[in-house]
C-alpha cells in the first residue's frame, strides 16, 4: 500500500506522495478563526496570510517549536486539518498510510507522542523516520551501504547532523541554532541599529532576500520610537554580519560530533562527503564553514528543502528501514 511522507517541520511542513511528487510545501501553522458555528480551521498559506491580522477569539498556533512538539492537541488538530485539505479528491483512502519524520534526537517518548497524535488524526499504520535518515533517501544515498555517511539538516527550529553506517545511526548532535535563531538575531539587529520593528514574518523574508542579494535592499517596518511605518535601507553583508553568531554556534555544535566518530568513518567521509539539506542550507557562508570545521568536503544536494518528504515516501516500500533504531 502507497505511504505518504510527511515531513513535519518547525517552519514549514512538506507532504510527498509516491505518484504524485510534493503535494503540500506550506508553513506549519494552524489558526482557528471564529465562526457563526463553531471555529474555522485554516492550515498552511491559508493560515500564515491571516499572521498579524487575527481578531479576538482566534487562536494562532504553532504545532512545532525547536523541532519538538509544543502541544500534542494541536498537532493532532493540524494534522488532521492537513490530512483532510491534502487527500481531498486525491486518495481514495479514508486513512492513508504514513511516514513522518522526527528529529535524529527524539526520545522514545516523543517518538509515542508523535505516532499517537499522527494516529488520532486520520493517518493510518504510522511509522517515524529521523529526517536526516529520510534527506539521505531522498537525495539518493543508498541507506544499506557499509561506509559511513553523513547528513546535516538545518532548518527553522534545529540544527542536526547524524553519522550513520546501513542505515544505523553512529553518532549525532543537534542544536536550536537554525534558521529561527538567524532570523530572531536579524531582528534584534534591525531594532538596535535601525531603530525598526519587523514581524518575525517580514525578518524571515528579508533574511532569505538578502542571501541571494548582492546589493542594498530596502525594507518596511515600524519605527520602534514613534510606531509609524518606515523604511530602512539593509546594506550587502549585514544579514550575513547579524546571523553569523548564530551560524558560528550551529557550526561549532554539530562540529562536536566528530569526538565520536569512528576512525573507518574518515576515509568514507573524505571520498563520500557530508551532505547539507534543510532550507537554511542556503544561509550565506554556511556550507563553507561546516567544511572547514568538519574538514570533510560538503555538498549541497538539488533539492535541500524536501528530500526528506521525498525519502520518507521512498522509506514506505521499505520497512526494514523504518524499524531500524534511529
Ligand atoms: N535562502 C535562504 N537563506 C537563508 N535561510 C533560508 C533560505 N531559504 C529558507 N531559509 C530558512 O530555512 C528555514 C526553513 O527550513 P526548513 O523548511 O528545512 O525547516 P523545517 O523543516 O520547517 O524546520 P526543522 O527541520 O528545524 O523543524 C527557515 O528558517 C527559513 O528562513
Ligand atoms: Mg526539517
Amino acid at each position: 500500500m502507497a505511504d505518504i511522507g510527511i515531513d513535519l517541520g518547525t517552519g514549514t511542513t512538506v507532504v510527498c506522495h509516491p505518484r504524485e511528487g510534493v503535494v503540500h510545501d506550506e508553513p506549519t501553522l494552524l489558526v482557528e478563526w471564529p465562526a457563526r458555528r463553531g471555529r474555522e480551521l485554516l492550515v498552511g498559506d491559508d493560515a500564515a496570510a491571516l499572521l498579524g491580522r487575527t481578531p479576538a477569539g482566534a487562536r494562532v498556533g504553532h504545532p512545532l517549536r525547536g523541532g519538538a512538539v509544543t502541544d500534542l492537541s494541536l498537532v493532532r488538530t493540524y494534522l488532521h486539518q492537513l490530512v483532510r485539505q491534502t487527500a481531498r479528491g486525491r486518495w481514495r483512502l479514508r486513512r492513508p498510510h504514513a511516514v513522518l519524520s522526527c528529529p535524529v534526537e527524539a526520545t522514545p517518548l516523543e517518538r509515542r507522542a508523535l505516532l499517537e497524535s499522527a494516529e488520532e488524526a486520520g493517518l493510518a499504520h504510522v511509522e517515524l523516520l529521523a529526517a536526516p535518515l529520510a534527506a539521505a533517501l531522498g537525495c539518493g544515498l543508498d541507506l544499506a551501504d557499509t561506509r559511513v555517511q553523513a547528513v546535516v539538516d538545518v532548518g527553522a527550529g534545529t540544527a542536526e547532523i547524524a553519522v550513520f553506517c546501513r542505515g544505523v545511526v553512529l553518532t549525532a548532535r543537534s542544536c536550536r541554532d537554525a534558521g529561527d535563531e538567524m532570523t530572531a538575531a536579524l531582528r534584534a539587529h534591525l531594532r538596535d541599529e535601525h531603530g525598526l520593528h519587523l514581524s518575525a514574518a517580514a525578518a524571515d523574508d528579508l533574511k532569505i532576500r538578502t542571501s541571494a542579494a548582492r546589493e542594498a535592499l530596502v525594507t518596511e517596518g515600524r519605527d520602534v520610537a514613534s510606531g509609524r511605518p518606515r523604511v530602512a535601507t539593509i546594506e550587502a553583508g549585514e544579514t550575513e554580519a547579524a546571523v553569523a553568531p548564530v551560524v558560528a554556534r550551529a557550526v561549532t555544535a554539530l562540529a562536536d560530533c566528530l569526538e565520536d566518530l569512528p576512525v573507518a568513518g574518515v576515509p568514507d567521509l573524505l571520498a563520500g562527503g557530508v551532505v547539507l539539506v534543510g532550507g537554511a542550507s542556503a544561509a550565506l557562508h554556511l556550507r563553507e564553514q561546516l567544511e572547514t570545521a568538519l574538514g570533510f568536503p560538503v555538498k549541497v544536494p538539488e533539492r535541500p528543502r524536501t528530500c526528506v518528504a521525498e525519502g520518507l515516501t521512498l522509506a514506505g516500500g521499505r520497512p526494514e528501514l523504518r524499524s531500524r533504531p534511529a
